[in-house]
């Protein structure tokens, strides 16, 4: 989307925000990995899966997702009602670009006797060319509620999935697809911050390399970061996820420091995720005024991957067992 920033001279971007979003009966999303002016006027911030059970919960007309375009697409996929506008469209994800659904349709198809357990990082020709969709805060749950003679593919995202193996002792095929933030740590350098900072634990997302949860005290999605912090007795931690996520531990925990793991250069800005960062206070305001870009999904497809999706949401809050689970969906059923 093009704007010219002149034309928003003189507008007080949090008065109008909130004067459209009461207008608009509209709710504000964010994600933890959001701009912090982003996160402090959105009415929820949350993790994936916090926040596609608000998307799907909300009684309001219009969900403004500051967030990436796979999550504000899980949004219409469970509220097709709703107008559900991204502040900025090419808000991507490097995990869903590595995993071209032609190509996933061609590996399930090659092994017809694995059901599809995918991250919910995808696009949603994906999400419908899958069984069951987890989130990094689900995903062992779900796991744990397959049975083990069940074969599995797990994709995109090889780190959690190369994760969950060596969690769960469960075997999965993996697709060879990562997040370009999560693999920019360095091993190297953690290792000289932890050094400096003995007794401060590591906190990790599993999106992070082997090498880099190896020397995590706690790996978890961005939520179970923010419990782990928060129970922590300590003053000091060392986060090794997007930093962003920094400014919630900031405002929640004021007495405590966070220290972002580094990249190769020393430094965290590295690993701010460029697609998160796309987001603005002007472009939520434009998204809000003209309710667009907006979020369209075919209807078919919509139906395929909400199967997938209603499958996640059903098992992670324990309403669906391992008894009920069906035999391996045909791809694209
Ligand atoms: P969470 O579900 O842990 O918030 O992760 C989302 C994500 O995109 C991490 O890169
Ligand atoms: Fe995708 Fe990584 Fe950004 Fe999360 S941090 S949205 S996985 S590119």
């Amino acid at each position: 989307m093009t704007m010219n920033p002149g034309s928003l001279k003189g507008v007080d971007l949090r008065v109008e925000i909130d004067r459209l979003r009461k207008e608009r009966n509209a709710v504000i999303l964010a994600h933890y990995y959001q701009r912090p002016e982003l996160q402090d006027i959105a009415d929820f911030v949350g993790d994936s899966l916090d926040l596609s059970r608000k998307a799907q919960a909300t009684d309001a007309d219009v969900i403004a997702f500051c967030g990436v375009r796979f999550m504000a697409q899980t949004a219409k996929i469970l509220s097709p009602q709703k107008i559900v506008v991204l502040p900025d469209m090419d808000a991507g994800c490097s995990l869903e670009d590595s995993c071209p659904p032609e190509q996933f349709a061609a590996f399930r198809a090659a092994h017809p006797d694995h059901i599809a357990l995918t991250y919910i990082n995808c696009s949603t020709e994906v999400k419908a060319l899958s069984d069951i969709i987890v989130t990094s805060s689900s995903a062992e749950k779900i796991l744990s509620l397959i049975p083990p003679e069940q074969k599995i593919i797990f994709g995109p995202d090889r780190n959690l999935g190369g994760y969950l193996v060596r969690k769960t002792g469960r075997d999965m095929l993996l697709w060879p697809g990562v997040c370009i933030v999560h693999e920019a740590f360095s091993e190297t350098e953690l290792m000289k911050l932890k050094a400096q900072n003995p007794s401060a634990p590591v906190v990790a997302h599993p999106e992070c390399p082997a090498v880099i949860l190896d020397h995590a005290d706690y790996v978890g999605s961005t939520r179970g970061i923010l419990e782990y912090a928060n129970a922590f007795g300590g003053d000091t931690l060392i986060v090794a996820t997007e930093p962003h996520i920094i400014h919630q531990m900031e405002k929640a925990m004021p007495g405590k420091r966070f220290i972002g793991a580094p990249g190769a250069d020393g430094n965290c800005n590295c690993n701010i995720c460029p697609y998160m960062a796309l987001n603005t206070m002007e472009k939520l305001y434009v998204a809000l005024r003209d309710l667009e870009p907006r979020i369209e999904i075919e209807e078919g497809l919509r139906l395929s991957a909400k199967k997938s999706l209603d499958a996640m949401l059903a098992m992670a809050s324990g309403t669906v067992g391992q008894g009920n689970l069906g035999p391996a969906r045909v791809t694209g059923d």
